[in-house]
């Protein structure tokens, strides 16, 4: 039987990922994206439900933009614990499983080991919190909830560190990159086509022990500095000279939002439980830095 998996949030970066990534023949994804599903609507969360009858509902929809969350706490409110909260609840009366995204942010980076799952949470900044309050009430709403927290995603097709690095070093500017923020740096590939296959086996295994929370993180961690070498390593490669770069704290950019030091996250429990192996970020993010330099030339 084909079962319907509503993707929710489909045009944003981890949403394109899931459109372009390849899905099993048993599971049929509709995606939807903000102007057909604003999940802050729980009449039209409920309407749709019905019309589809998902078996499965994946939310990567959020407010995500971290520092524009500081003056606007209600829209990210809405997006980041409203909107989950209606999936969920839809999800649980309609007997779907909810596989809902979250972040690294949710913690405020003073630790210096992978975070565990079960570490307390204790958000920095709106942003933080307004996604540990959309985790916490998926939890609460549904039973069948599959939590995936990540971080540092890239993508060859939106805006990112990655990008503003090439972008750069293509116009020939010089640099200056944080030197005390640690992550996970995470292929929107990677974790597109770790969820649906999360998805795919909590279907097939309803049993408990799958559900709740998880972490899905590429490897080897990374500072900003190494990030942005990889970047202009590549871009080199592709005959990009190399700019002036310049370690500075992140103080230096007085940026609205706070910021984890250190956003590594232990995913040893995902592997184990789903078979599911830490990406490299590296050869994602020399694919993207290839596509970037075909691209036409666009000011930094
Ligand atoms: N990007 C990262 O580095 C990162 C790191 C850790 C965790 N995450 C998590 O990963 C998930 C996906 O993030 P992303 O990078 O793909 O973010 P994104 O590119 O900003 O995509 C989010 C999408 O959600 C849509 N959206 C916002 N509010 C909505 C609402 N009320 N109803 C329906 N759709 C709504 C946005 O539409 P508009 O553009 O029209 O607003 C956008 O298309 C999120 O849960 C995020 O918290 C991301």
């Amino acid at each position: 039987m084909v079962a319907t998996v509503l993707v929710v949030g489909a045009n944003g970066q981890v949403g394109r990922a899931l459109r372009a990534a390849s899905w099993p023949a048993d599971l049929a994804p509709v995606f939807l994206d903000r102007r057909q599903l604003d999940i802050a609507d729980a009449r039209t969360v409920c309407s749709l439900c019905q019309m589809h009858k998902p078996a499965a509902i994946l939310n990567a929809a959020a407010f995500s933009h971290v520092d524009k969350a500081e003056s606007d706490p209600e829209g990210a409110l809405a997006a980041n614990r409203l909107g989950p909260l209606n999936l969920a609840i839809a999800a649980e009366a309609h007997g779907a499983l909810l596989l809902h995204i979250s972040t690294d942010y949710v913690f405020d980076g003073s630790l210096r080991i992978p975070y565990p799952v079960d570490h307390p949470l204790s958000p920095l900044g709106v942003y933080g919190r307004s996604k540990a309050a959309g985790e916490q009430a998926v939890a609460a709403a549904c039973r069948r909830h599959l939590i995936v927290r990540t971080a540092w995603v890239f993508s060859a097709w939106a805006g990112n560190f990655a990008r503003l690095v090439f972008d750069r070093a293509r116009g020939g500017l010089p640099l200056k990159v944080v030197s005390d923020q640690t992550g996970s740096p995470t292929p929107a590939t990677d974790l597109a086509a770790a969820c649906i296959a999360m998805i795919a086996q909590a279907l097939q295994d309803d049993s408990s022990r799958l559900f709740g929370t998880h972490h899905y993180v590429g490897g080897p961690i990374a500072d900003r500095l190494a990030l942005a070498a990889a970047v202009l390593d590549e871009a080199e490669r592709q005959g990009i000279a190399r700019p002036d770069v310049t370690p500075v704290p992140a103080s230096t950019f007085a940026a609205p939002a706070p910021r984890p030091a250190w956003s590594v996250l232990d995913m040893s429990k995902t592997t184990e439980l789903f078979g599911l192996p830490q990406p490299d970020w590296r050869p994602a993010l020399a694919e993207a830095v290839q596509v970037w330099a075909r691209e036409k030339e666009t000011p930094a």
